[in-house]
């Protein structure tokens, strides 16, 4: 049986902060609000010489430098996210053009839960062979999509990149299964209209057209706090283990009242639960990938950990999968590889990203 380990992490995002402070000076908004229904503190805001292709690229490189790899060693790029620099083509290319190589690269659309599904594409593709070093990213800058007179949106969201370097073993490592789900009839309570080939002519014909991203919170509030408590408990159960046997759960980070119902589901105390969301807002794509590298930078991931993953996102989607963490029968590619493949992975936790 042949498995994906993660071998390499990175993560990227902006230097510019937000912080709740700043916000109240733009909309009718209090920090003791945001705190109490969000968990967020500030996030970070990409720059106009920063885009989708720089935070990813940064965190990509990261990621290869772990895990001892060039772009070269790479044979397919997979960039989830829903906000790339252009429509054609694909992010992942200009990634690829960037980091240079010649890996196969496509997009993945699925939202917050995007990287989750692309690592779920990317970890099968190794399992059958088809690929066999595999860098998948997360990266959003939903911030350019955000009305900064919206108060209900524009406290929420950051821009960031993860990303991960999958490589083949034949121990149980990396990502064991998945859940994955959607229901597209919920499209309409979380979404960004006219960005796509279907545009309205004009704002005069479709009077309630906004080019900015839409939501109805308490909708998705509801629903994910469902999801993301069911979705995790079912990656448990389809593994064969108990609630006990986990040893981190890295939820999407959008508001730590979600995070909390889902650890509370999995009866697992606080320390078991990775929470970033007060430093980074929702970075959508990003935020699995950048609180699995923190955590991992941290030292709390050993070799056989049990991690679980958990999101839900616009579309609506959702996506859970139990990673067994480590790099254990990893084949080692050269005499520098076999140095950095260990645990003592380093991350530059919240390195700016210039230009
Ligand atoms: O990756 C997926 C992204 N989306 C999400 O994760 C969103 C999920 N939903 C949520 O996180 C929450 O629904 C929110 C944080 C968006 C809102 O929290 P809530 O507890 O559901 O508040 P609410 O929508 O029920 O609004 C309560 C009150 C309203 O005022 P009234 O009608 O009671 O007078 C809102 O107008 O809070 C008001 N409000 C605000 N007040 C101060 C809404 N936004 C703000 C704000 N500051 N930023």
């Amino acid at each position: 049986m042949r498995y994906a380990a993660i071998t390499g992490l990175g993560m990227a995002v902006p230097e510019r902060i937000l912080t709740n402070a700043d916000l109240e000076r733009m909309v009718d908004t209090s920090d003791e609000w945001i705190v109490s229904r969000t968990g967020i503190r500030e996030r970070r805001v990409v720059g106009p010489n920063d885009s989708t292709t720089s935070l990813s690229v940064a965190a990509g490189r990261q990621a290869l430098e772990q895990a001892g790899l060039t772009a070269d060693d790479i044979d397919l790029i997979i960039v989830a996210t829903c906000t790339p620099d252009q429509f054609v083509v694909s992010e992942a290319c200009l990634v690829q053009a960037e980091l240079g190589g010649a890996a196969a690269a496509f997009d993945i659309g699925a939202a917050c839960s995007g990287f989750v599904y692309a690592l779920s594409v990317a970890t099968s593709f190794i399992q059958q062979g088809m690929h066999n070093r595999v860098l998948v990213i997360g990266a959003d800058t939903f911030t350019r999509f955000i009305d900064y007179t919206d108060r209900s949106t524009c406290i929420l969201f950051g821009d960031g990149a993860g990303a991960v370097v999958l490589e083949p073993t034949d121990e149980p490592r990396g990502l064991l299964n998945t859940v994955l789900g959607a229901n597209g009839t919920g499209n309409k309570h979380l979404y960004a209209p006219g960005w796509g080939a279907v545009v309205p002519e004009s704002a005069e014909l479709f009077p309630e057209y906004r080019p900015y991203l839409q939501m109805n919170g308490q909708e998705v509030f509801r629903f994910a706090v469902r999801v993301m408590g069911d979705a995790a408990a079912e990656a448990v159960e389809r593994s064969g283990l108990t609630f006990a046997d986990v040893d981190m759960l890295v939820p999407h980070q959008a508001n730590a009242r979600i995070i909390d119902a889902a650890a509370r589901r999995l009866d697992l105390p606080r320390e078991k639960v990775w929470v970033n969301v007060d430093r980074y807002g929702n970075t959508s794509a990003a935020s699995v990938p950048i609180a699995l590298a923190e955590a991992a930078a941290a030292g709390h991931l050993d070799e056989g950990d049990n991690v679980v993953l958990v999101a839900f996102g616009a579309g609506l989607t959702w996506a859970a999968g139990m990673v067994r963490w480590g790099v254990a029968g990893v084949r080692r590619l050269s005499p520098h590889r076999a140095d950095a493949a260990t645990n003592d992975l380093v991350v530059a936790v919240g390195e700016p990203v210039h230009g």
